[in-house]
């Protein structure tokens, strides 16, 4: 039994064998699927876990209360990795009242045949007294559903988050931050950030206004540890990385058959670095994973985009890239790009038809070249390194 405080217990679960979270995003450390459960005059569970993890759920449960029958489950968030076990939990407690906003039942009903008739259907600053403690729920649309909500105990400080705060990541052990070395979780909840929130800025800010109105002292999110001691921290670099604030670096990010592509990308580095960048990142898109990529991107001021023409348009990873860009929020960063062709050119038109909706900032035009990149083309690529170096240094937020 892991017990968080008093009467409030971790149930959750580790998911170490899915390889790809939602399909889309590498999972190098597994994830863990968080619940949580209070014990008081009433049961309440707060969210559940994939359905492939029930049993261990129950097993978790019953180390808690036994045969004591469950009467609450909050549903803050409907996405299948927390709402997967709702349907066989209802086997076991069949008289226990489901937790959710008008959205949550819409997808409930439709997912799970629950309807609001027989679980509790609550709105904005609605309460639940559960004994000693009692839940407050905000809604908090798009974050990173249209159902997505949170819920509070006020008089304690504690906000069941949903996927807000969350991480990948495992837990190893512990569950609360102060009781393990949470360094290797600050850059997996940016890479959550990028991957998972990225696309809702405007939601995220309008969500962490609603909650700066609260007491918050421990948040328990659905994935990743429970922030008590850094709590705040965990709220800054949400605010962080909402605003679109960024630090002085320069992210490259190129793919490449043959190498032309690359000995540009280089090129760009090099010129970078000779205007006195620090922080250069060079990514080959066809071996970094897109969540490292757009966590990078989303921490530093500067971009540069490169691919070769294919079939076309332009070569299928760096397209994925832009097409991933395309729904984020990036807008504002300052931006670069290069491609090189056979035959008739394409890449650079793509790069630039996706940035009239990904906004960033061109600093120069598209560096275009035949065949082999030649030393034009390469003096064409450390200028513009050096132009996107001056632009950040002068433009970033340091943190
Ligand atoms: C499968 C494939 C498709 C290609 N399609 C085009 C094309 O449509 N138009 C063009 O001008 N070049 C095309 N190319 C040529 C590449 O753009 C060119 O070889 C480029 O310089 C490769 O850059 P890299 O060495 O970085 O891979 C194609 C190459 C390959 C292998
Ligand atoms: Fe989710
Ligand atoms: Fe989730």
């Amino acid at each position: 039994m892991i017990t968080i405080k008093e009467n409030l217990h971790y149930v959750g679960v580790n998911d170490r064998v899915k390889h790809r979270f939602e399909g889309l995003w590498f999972l190098p450390e597994g994830v863990s699927y968080n619940a949580y459960l209070i014990v008081d005059e009433k049961v309440a569970l707060i969210d559940t876990v994939d359905v492939g993890f029930c049993p261990e759920l129950l097993d978790n449960i019953r180390a808690v209360i036994g045969d004591r029958p469950i009467d609450y489950i909050v549903v803050n968030h409907v996405e299948p990795d927390h709402s997967g076990s709702l349907a066989l939990l209802r086997q076991f407690y069949p008289n226990v009242r489901v937790v959710g906003n008008k959205k949550t039942f819409d997808m409930l009903s439709g997912y799970y045949g629950i309807t609001p008739e027989t679980g509790l259907c609550v709105a904005e600053g609605d309460t639940l007294k559960l004994g000693s403690r009692t839940l407050t729920f905000h809604l908090a649309p798009m974050l990173h559903w249209p159902e997505t909500m949170v819920t509070h105990v006020a008089d304690e400080g504690i906000l069941f988050s949903g996927d807000a705060f969350g991480c990948f990541g495992a837990l190893n052990g512990a569950v609360v931050d102060r009781d393990m070395d949470c360094t290797r979780f600050w850059p997996e909840m940016e890479r959550y950030y990028a991957a998972i929130l990225g696309k809702f800025g405007a939601p995220v800010r309008t969500a962490l206004k609603k909650l700066g109105g609260l007491d918050i002292r421990m948040i328990c999110p659905t994935h990743g540890p429970v922030w008590a001691d850094q709590a705040a921290r965990a709220i800054d670099t949400y605010r962080r990385m909402a605003s679109g604030t960024t630090e002085e670096g320069l992210v490259i990010c190129y793919g490449s058959m043959y190498g032309h592509t690359q000995r540009v990308a280089e090129a760009v580095a090099q010129g970078a670095a000779e205007a006195g960048l620090k922080r250069i990142i060079v990514h080959n898109l066809s071996v970094t994973q897109p969540s490292f990529v757009l966590a990078d991107i989303y921490r530093y001021g500067a971009l540069a985009i490169g691919g070769p023409t294919y079939n076309g348009g332009i070569f299928p990873v760096v397209e994925d890239l832009l097409k991933r860009l395309a729904g984020r929020e990036v807008k504002g960063r300052k931006m670069g790009c290069f491609g090189g062709f056979t035959w008739t050119p394409a890449a650079v038109k793509v790069i630039d038809e996706y940035n009239a909706k990904m906004g960033l900032d061109m600093v120069a035009p598209g560096i275009e070249w035949k065949q082999k990149a030649g030393d034009d083309t390469l003096g064409q690529a450390r200028a513009l390194g050096h132009a996107l170096a001056q632009a950040v240094m002068a433009n970033a937020t340091q943190q």
